[in-house]
């Protein structure tokens, strides 16, 4: 399907979805998000598909919601609307895993769409920010609540109160990416970890995401217990029989995601 707002490829088992708004930073309007739902939805229900990149241009992942879209709206329009939530709960829907790859700026709802993601891999260019403040509101989708598990309070709190932007190396130290490579590498760095990570069972990698997603919506104790039994649970696929033939045979495993 062509997309106004994105690029859309699909090579090697990766999707690789790339915001297109070059004149607005790639701002998150509403036909950007409708197409991001869409092109989501559709990549992880696509059979070929074993990994997801997501990323903006050099100069901008996303430098937030659309401003311009935004400024005029009432709390009755967008309490109405329930802005942006059906697209990001379609996002968060996607059980295969997705890599953003950010460039440039990555500020407010551009920020808290890496986040959604599942790792961060950030070139050396890379700003963070949620300035939602300075416009006298504040973040809207996730970023008040996943800056801070990512970074921590007192971090999350400064990002948020003065509104600052976050290079990349305060980011990876911080725990926010996890990896920076060179800007002109990016892209490169991101197709070659969206390999890695097609070359794995996708069934298993869908239970390796819905492990770790646990760690932030349950306690540690019932976090565990989800682990160990998905742990056991895998022990009936036909990947684990292969996986750990495939070790003690000293060859590579060819996984059927059964
Ligand atoms: N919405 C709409 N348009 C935007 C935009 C945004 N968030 N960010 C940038 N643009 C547009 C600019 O208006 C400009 O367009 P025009 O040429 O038509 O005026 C174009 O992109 C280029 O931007 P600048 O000229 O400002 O570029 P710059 O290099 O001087 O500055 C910047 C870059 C620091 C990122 C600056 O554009 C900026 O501060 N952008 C806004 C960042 C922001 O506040 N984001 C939070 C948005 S609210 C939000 O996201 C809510 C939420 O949580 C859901």
């Amino acid at each position: 399907m062509a997309y106004e707002t994105l690029i859309v490829d699909i090579n090697d088992h990766i999707a690789l979805i790339r915001l297109n708004r070059p004149d607005a930073l790639n701002a998150l309007n509403s036909a950007l998000m409708r197409e991001l739902a869409d092109a989501l939805t559709a990549a992880d229900r696509n059979d070929k598909v074993r990994c997801i990149v997501l990323t903006g241009s050099e100069k901008a992942f996303a430098a937030g919601a659309d401003i311009k879209e935004m400024a005029d709206k009432s709390f009755v329009d967008v309490f109405e609307a329930d802005l942006f939530t059906p697209e990001t709960e379609a996002l968060l829907r996607v059980r295969k895993p997705i890599i953003a790859a950010v460039s440039g700026y990555c500020l407010g709802g551009g920020c808290e769409l890496a986040m959604m993601c599942d790792f961060i891999i950030a070139s050396d260019t890379a700003k963070f920010g949620q300035p939602e403040i300075n416009l006298g509101v504040v973040a809207g989708i996730g970023g008040t609540q996943r800056l801070t598990r990512f970074v921590g309070k007192s971090k999350a709190m400064d990002m948020h109160l003065t509104g600052r932007f976050m290079d990349a190396e305060e980011a990876e130290r911080s725990g926010l990416v996890s990896r920076i490579v060179p800007a002109k590498k990016l892209m490169d760095e991101a197709m070659a970890a969206a390999a890695k990570v097609a070359e794995k069972s996708t069934l298993t990698a869908k239970v390796v995401k819905e492990s770790v997603n646990r760690s932030y919506e349950t306690t540690l104790r019932e976090g565990l217990l989800f682990e160990r039994r998905m742990f056991h649970a895998l022990f009936a696929t036909e990947d684990q029989k292969e996986g750990m033939a495939a070790f003690l045979e000293k060859r590579e495993a060819q996984f059927r995601d059964r």
